[in-house]
């Protein structure tokens, strides 16, 4: 499974990268404008683009077929790691056909139901982006969505790639390797919760107690 993280800030991404596991990077409006706008958008995607050696999504923010068109162009143009992320509109899925055909790697987002991700791979994107966590916010569950979309992919052999998004907490990192997704895109907060387990704690504590009372 590839781990992806769901941030646009670079010491985050630094930190997650220094681990050897991180396989790319997903950034949305939000997640960039959290950052404060210090440096422009391309400047900070280009920046994202040289730390993570993988893909890094960053969204189109016009909603009309025309202007979605130019923003993919534009930004698939910044670093060959730019996937461009569209949501998932009819402008969306038309803006997707026609960009994918061009060659430029698309990640369909703001996904929340199996037809939603069959339009998407029909569509030629190279990742579909469910929302678990918005889903188990409104008492939906998240994660019966991605099984579905694994499944309905498999039936048909569709190469798109599901990409777990909305992630709150560890066992959502979990539950999504169960369904075969074949990657989950994580706040760092969660990254971080990963490696968390008190018993390795207090074993490596014991361990290190012992070897302190061995003869060397
Ligand atoms: C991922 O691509 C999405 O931008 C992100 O996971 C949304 O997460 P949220 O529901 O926590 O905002």
């Amino acid at each position: 499974m590839k781990f992806f993280l769901d941030t646009a800030n670079l010491d985050e991404i630094r930190d997650a990268a220094s681990y050897g596991v991180l396989d790319g990077v997903t950034t949305n409006p939000t997640l960039v404008a959290n950052e404060g706008g210090q440096r422009g958008f391309k400047e900070l995607v280009r920046e994202i683009c040289e730390i993570v050696n993988g893909p890094v999504s960053a969204e189109v923010i016009s909603t009309d077929i025309e202007r979605m068109l130019d923003e993919a162009r534009e930004l698939a143009q910044i670093h060959h790691h730019v996937v461009v992320k569209m949501p998932l509109t009819e402008d969306g899925i038309r803006a997707t056909k026609k960009v994918s055909e061009e060659g430029i790697k698309v990640n369909v987002t703001l996904v929340f139901s199996p037809s939603q991700a069959l339009l998407a791979a029909k569509a030629g994107a190279a990742y579909v982006s469910p929302f678990v966590g918005r889903l188990d916010d409104i008492s939906n569950i998240g994660m019966d969505i991605v099984r579905e979309i694994v499944g309905i992919y498999k039936n048909y052999g569709y190469p798109t790639e599901v990409l777990v998004a909305s992630v709150r907490h560890p066992v959502h990192v979990v539950e999504a390797a169960k369904t075969g997704a074949h990657i989950v895109t994580m706040p760092y907060k969660v990254f971080k919760q990963l490696v968390k387990h008190p018993l390795t704690d207090i074993g490596l504590e014991r361990f290190l107690s012992d070897w302190g009372k061995t003869k060397k």
